[in-house]
């Protein structure tokens, strides 16, 4: 008799803290307002892409580039992610490069309204010898006129706790969609419609935010832009111990970016320029060992002087070229057959630097004639060729021009390396 009293009693008291509780949430629900939503996507300045590649990491992040108190924010955090992830992975050296530790990160921004927005770092690292990448999400939320980071409890006055589930998730992220909910593996998206509606019944439901293999490949796409003209700038013949050098810096300078044909004989002989070359973001493609006149070999010949070229070519940089620039531009269908696993790079823009060994022949024969989705041929073996390039990087840049390298060219230009095998240029 009791006991059913008892159990009476605990049964309607859990019924009136149902009904209780779920007209209270209605209610508090039903006054919160919806934050006016501008845009869907915003960038919060530029993230500028570095990579840093060594013997035992290669490092892909990006940096908010303006002086405001959230880029700071996120720079002095992805700083230390990076300092971190070094200290844990400099113990033994690789000698495969698929044991080195990566370490990717992008940087998402988004925007709720004029005040509110939300910074989401996606993290992406193996370490030295593992296989498998993890995912790991970081978020900021802040409001822009205040310059001071926000919480979800400024911002919903605690009312957001009876529908995520308290402390189920580490980061939150402010879109204009929703507030995005990421744990260590899942994320959930609660639309600000599904706050204002809320009630019991309406779950959260997670999905896995892990991201794919391809995914990882996307995420480093150079900061080329479609929509404005660009050149492929190339050097053949080199790396040259000191002019290729200089040209590294002509091009910094001015944020361009060129491809560099090499000698394996000259290869193996300036592996620091070679290193150089590649780690400052440049492209490498391979000229042969010896300079040999390709339509002159056998298929065996012509294969042993671009194997062994390659594969100088990736003991240092961990990397096969994909690219090939026969010599004298001399090709016939052998070599083409033969070389079929790569892309052929002609010209068609020769600025005839090997000849006049005169800048002001040299610089003319490039900037008279030079239009959107040219290929440009110069030499960094001759001394003479250095003060060329420095005028024609300025006029370039001057006119317009983005300098990419040509496999960025040739994506950018939409043109398909798996089934066109010879380019003179990329012009449309
Ligand atoms: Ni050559």
């Amino acid at each position: 008799m009791t006991k059913v009293f008892k159990w009476g009693v605990v049964v309607f008291v859990i019924m009136v803290v149902l009904i209780v509780g779920g007209l209270v949430l209605v209610n508090l629900f039903s006054n919160l307002e919806i934050p006016n939503l501008t845009s869907q996507r915003m960038d919060l300045g530029k993230a500028e892409n570095s990579k840093e590649v060594t013997e035992y990491y290669e490092i892909y992040t990006q940096k908010l580039d303006s002086e405001e108190f959230i880029d700071l924010k996120v720079n002095s955090f992805i700083d230390n992610l990076v300092k971190e992830f070094k200290n844990n992975n400099k113990n033994e050296k690789p000698l495969f490069n698929k044991d080195k530790a990566v370490l990717k990160q992008v940087i998402d921004t988004y925007k709720v309204n004029d005040d509110l927005m939300g910074v989401k770092i996606t993290s992406i690292a193996k370490n030295l010898f593992e296989d498998n990448y993890s995912t790991s999400i970081y978020t900021y939320n802040f409001s822009k006129e205040d310059e001071s980071l926000i919480t979800l409890d400024e911002l919903f006055d605690n009312r957001y706790k009876e529908v995520i589930p308290d402390g189920s998730y580490d980061n939150y992220l402010l879109t204009s969609d929703g507030i995005e909910l990421y744990n260590k593996q899942y994320k959930s998206t609660i639309e600000y419609n599904t706050l204002l509606e809320y009630n019991a019944s309406n779950k959260i439901s997670a999905q896995n935010y892990q991201i794919s293999q391809e995914e990882y490949d996307n995420m480093f796409k150079s900061n080329v832009d479609k929509n404005k003209k660009m050149v492929a700038i190339t050097f053949d013949d080199g790396p040259h111990a000191t002019n290729t050098l200089k040209i590294l810096d002509i091009l910094d300078r001015y944020d361009a970016k060129a491809t560099f044909f090499m000698l394996g004989s000259n290869v193996i002989n300036y592996q620091d320029v070679v290193k150089s070359v590649y780690e400052r973001g440049n492209e490498i493609g391979i000229h042969t060992w010896n300079h040999n006149d390709l339509t002159k070999l056998s298929s065996d010949k012509i294969l042993s002087e671009i194997d062994s070229t390659s594969t100088a070519i990736f003991n240092i940089t961990g990397q096969r070229p994909k690219l090939v620039r026969p010599p004298y531009g001399a090709v016939n269908s052998v070599v083409k057959s033969t070389l079929c696993d790569y892309t052929l790079i002609l010209w068609n823009i020769d600025s005839l630097d090997w000849k006049s060994r005169d800048e002001n022949k040299i610089v003319p024969l490039v900037m008279n004639d030079v239009q959107d989705g040219d290929i440009i041929l110069l030499h960094d073996i001759h001394a003479t060729t250095v003060p060329a390039v420095e005028k024609i990087v300025k006029a370039l840049d001057e006119s317009g021009y983005q300098m990419v390298t040509v496999s960025e060219l040739l994506d950018a230009k939409g043109y398909d390396t798996t089934s066109t095998k010879l380019f003179y240029s990329a012009r449309q």
